[in-house]
């Protein structure tokens, strides 16, 4: 098919490379010159494991507006972001009504019949894709030869898997109007991931919409719940490992998103349960389970930092070594870090800190640019370690967990690991003669 992707972040560059890798003709179209450039160049602009290969093993035209060409493409996906505003924290929808203005008109331009579909990724409230519907139709002045069919489709892909997500993914939800569009959708879907059997949700459109939001709300309850847990298995003697553990293997909660520790960050979790929470508070229903999730999030670094500050005697004047600057591993990302907010508080309080991360480092120099007085960015974490009054671990890279401890502990002032994401084995560490202290009970200090 040809296909038209409008927006080229982590979910439209991956499904742009996905779709041409299964053989359609994919155009991607991007308002970010600078990405574009970049993309025409065969250079990523963003890291994700074999999203670059894909890119330079398929030829995908790569624009900065939705041409003669791009209009003439059967499917449109937008997979604009839909950021939280700084004021409020609603989600910005203003680039998907933008994308859906600049396709309406271009589409009004068309001589001829014509059955497009139009796909919304981006995660938007309930109600909205209608309202995109509505303003593409006002621009193509209700004109009988372009029959338009909008369809919500979620994107569940996680940064660092994406490409693997899209492949195989758990479910395809599509939320559709019509029996063509579902119809057309479902053989696109076989034509790209690797299952033969792909589990299609097909259900209404503002169901679809809220699915996203339920998803992303129910995996951070999971998290701010374990990391509750993990406090009282503090304050009662008890370990979070085994606790993990022991309700992860009843199959009805299952294992994942029990790992405890300084809590959620990322574009998505934080983002969308805000949004879900004013969606709600738009409907005068107060969502007090999710108001409790977000405090949890916030909570949960406040008393991390309040640990350290315990056990170093205050950090003014202190060197940390901080490993990790992503807001989780296998990414570059590092939008709504914890990492990066423990930073700014350690360094609020006067402490020093040299940091260090696989891959983030660059985009986390240009965050503290002008702020470089108080941070190093260091190319290893024996380096991050040196001369350090203690080392936190903020990011679950897997790397850490292989750390040289004896060849750390010369190095550093003084002995004293924070866990943060409980990677390390607390009796190695301790054996290393560390002071160890992680998330949530007596082993884990
Ligand atoms: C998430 C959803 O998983 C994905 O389906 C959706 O499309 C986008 O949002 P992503 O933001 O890439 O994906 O990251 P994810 O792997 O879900 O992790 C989110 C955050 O939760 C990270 O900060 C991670 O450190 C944290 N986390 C995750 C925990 O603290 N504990 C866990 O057990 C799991």
């Amino acid at each position: 098919m040809n296909i038209c992707v409008i927006g080229t972040g982590y979910v439209g560059l991956v499904t742009g490379a996905c779709l041409a890798d299964a053989g359609h003709s994919v155009i991607c179209v991007d308002k970010d010159a600078e990405k574009i450039g970049l993309l025409k160049k065969n250079k990523t602009p963003i890291y994700e494991p074999g999203l670059s290969s894909l890119l330079r093993k398929n030829s995908i035209d790569f624009k900065t507006e939705i041409d003669r060409e791009a209009v003439a493409s059967d499917v449109f996906i937008i997979a604009v972001g839909t950021p939280p505003n700084q004021s409020d924290s609603r989600p910005n929808l203003s680039f998907v009504y933008d994308a859906a203005d600049e396709l309406g008109k271009k589409l009004g331009d068309l001589k001829g019949k014509a059955y497009k579909i139009v796909i919304i990724k981006s995660t938007v409230p309930p109600g909205t894709t209608s309202r995109v519907k509505k303003m593409i139709l006002k621009e193509l002045k209700h004109k009988k030869n372009i029959k338009l069919d909008i369809v919500f489709n979620p994107e569940f892909l996680r940064e660092g898997s994406a490409i693997k997500d899209t492949l195989y993914p758990d479910r395809i939800v599509l939320g559709i109007e019509s029996e063509r569009s579902a119809k057309i959708l479902k053989k696109l879907f076989k034509s790209f991931v690797k299952q033969e059997n792909p589990a299609f949700l097909l259900t209404d459109i503002p169901s679809a919409e809220m699915v996203k939001y339920a998803s992303n709300a129910f995996l951070a309850t999971k998290i701010s719940f374990i990391n509750e847990i993990a406090y009282l298995c503090e304050l009662a003697g008890a370990n979070i490992d085994g606790v993990s553990k022991g309700i992860g293997m009843d199959k009805r909660i299952g294992k994942a998103f029990l790992n405890a520790g300084l809590g959620y960050g990322g574009s998505c979790f934080p983002k969308d349960t805000k949004a879900l929470d004013h969606l709600a508070g738009d409907h005068g229903h107060v969502f007090h389970l999710l108001k409790a999730v977000i405090d949890v999030n916030n909570m949960q670094k406040k008393r991390f930092l309040h640990k350290i500050q315990k056990v170093l005697n205050g950090v003014e004047n202190k060197t940390i070594g901080l490993l990790g600057l992503a807001f989780k591993q296998d990414t570059d990302d590092i939008r709504e870090s914890i990492a990066i907010d423990m930073i700014d508080s350690l360094i609020e309080r006067g402490a020093k800190i040299k940091a260090h991360d696989p891959l983030a480092e660059k985009k986390a120099r240009e965050f503290f640019s002008g702020r470089e007085k108080n941070i190093v960015f260091c190319d290893s974490p024996y380096e991050a370690a040196k001369g350090s009054h203690a080392l936190i671990i903020a990011t679950e890279w897997e790397s850490f967990a292989r750390l040289d401890l004896s060849k750390m502990r010369k190095t550093m002032k003084k002995p004293v690991i924070f866990d943060g994401r409980n990677l390390l084995d607390p009796q190695k560490v301790k054996n290393k003669g560390f002071a160890y202290h992680a998330v949530g009970g007596h082993e884990r200090g």
